[in-house]
């Protein structure tokens, strides 16, 4: 039992609705009784003054009341008493004997419920203080399992010289796809279905790439930068496809940049994120800012690249038999895109990569459902 109740006594009021007099002060009747002998006015008043001070839900309107019946000043008992001298002898007498009975009672009647009230009101602060609880784990927030894998890919970069280039959301057609070589008629233009805020003028960026170009126009090279953000497309959205996610692109112009480097930088990377024994190949692929351009894929982490079932038959069940899964985009930045940007193509070489960080998330984490990322299920998020 808690020590609040066990302490609490019987037949006292703890609650805020009041009692009635005769709980406070056993002898309340007879009192009433003996007042009723002297003068039956007085007795109803005093029997009402009783009621209201005994009814009082809180010491502070129980402090309210005893001022208005009992106050120095302008107490209504008070007031009576002073007018007492005005009176016959006689009325004097018996008044004046009432007055001071009432006076006393009510005074009494108040101590009584003043000791309840304060009684209960300590027992309610006990009964919320438990100091055998264990304490209250504050709530601590945590980032976005996004903003944690976007943190961990600056955090590698940061590590190769690369710093962070922010570049609008709302991009015009320019940068997001003719700067970057893709032609007005070209077929690539259709693989992006694009969000228009002004048809053929203005859109949200279908990928992190037009940041490139805002940077090569804005500084000279040598450049190494990566590029986060959030994207849009205008997909039917599924299991593994939204009309928003986040990619992060990442650019290194320079002289003699090479190949060679590219690969090296991809294959830190894959290690980084996926552990030093990581498998991954490299196919070609054609974008049309790159040349030549390529994909990092990954192998499959239950097969091995291998495409087979761990029984020996049939297809690996996990990459449906390919044995590899694509990573990311990358390649040879394309002579076209430096021109545009004023950059001499005999003169500096770059290589670039685009991946997307949904993608990498559910890969590393097993996170079937792309849609979980925005749903903002606190379930969801808690585990990361
Ligand atoms: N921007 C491409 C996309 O969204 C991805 C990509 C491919 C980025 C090749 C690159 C790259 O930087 O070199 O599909």
């Amino acid at each position: 039992m808690k020590p609040a109740v066990a302490g609490r006594k019987p037949g006292v009021d703890a609650s805020r609705e009041g009692v009635e007099p005769a709980a406070l002060v056993p002898e309340h009747a007879a009192h009433v009784a003996e007042l009723e002998a002297l003068d039956s006015d007085l007795a109803a008043a005093y029997a009402r003054g009783a009621e209201a001070l005994a009814g009082a839900p809180d010491t502070a309107t129980l402090k309210e009341r005893q001022v208005t019946l009992l106050g120095r000043e302008r107490g209504t008992i008070t007031l009576e008493l002073a007018k007492l001298p005005e009176l016959s002898v006689e009325v004097r007498k018996t008044r004046g004997r009432a007055l001071n009975l009432i006076k006393r009672w009510l005074g009494e009647v108040e101590a009584a419920r003043r000791r309840a009230l304060e009684q209960a009101e300590e027992a309610s602060a006990a009964a919320g203080l438990d100091v055998t609880l264990p304490g209250r784990r504050p709530w601590v927030g945590r980032a976005h399992v996004l903003a944690q894998v976007q943190e961990e890919m600056l955090d590698l970069f940061h590590g190769l010289g690369y710093s962070v280039y922010q570049s609008p959301e709302v991009e015009s057609e320019s940068y997001n796809f003719t700067r970057l070589n893709f032609p007005p008629d070209h077929p690539a233009r259709d693989a992006h279905d694009t969000y228009w805020i002004d048809p053929g003028a203005v859109l949200l960026r279908t990928h992190t790439s037009p940041g490139w170009v805002r940077a090569m126009e804005e500084r000279k090279p040598p450049l190494r930068l990566v590029f986060p953000g959030r994207v849009y497309r205008s997909e039917q959205v599924d299991a593994s496809h939204m009309d928003q996610f986040h990619q992060m692109d990442g650019l290194f112009v320079g002289r003699d940049v090479s190949m060679a480097d590219l690969k090296g930088t991809l294959a830190t990377f894959a290690r980084a994120i996926y552990g030093p024994r990581v498998k991954t190949r490299i196919v070609p692929i054609y974008f049309p800012f790159v040349e030549p351009g390529c994909q990092l894929d990954i192998a499959c982490a239950i097969c091995e690249g291998t495409g087979r079932a761990r029984s020996g038959q049939g297809r690996c069940p996990v990459c449906g038999g390919s044995g590899w899964s694509e990573l990311l985009g990358a390649g040879m930045v394309h002579p076209n895109v430096f021109r545009a940007v004023g950059y001499d193509p005999e003169e500096v070489t770059g290589f670039a990569f685009g991946m997307g960080l949904e993608r990498i998330a559910m890969a590393r984490f097993g996170i079937p459902e792309i849609r979980l990322f925005l749903e903002n299920d606190l379930r969801f998020l808690k585990q990361f």
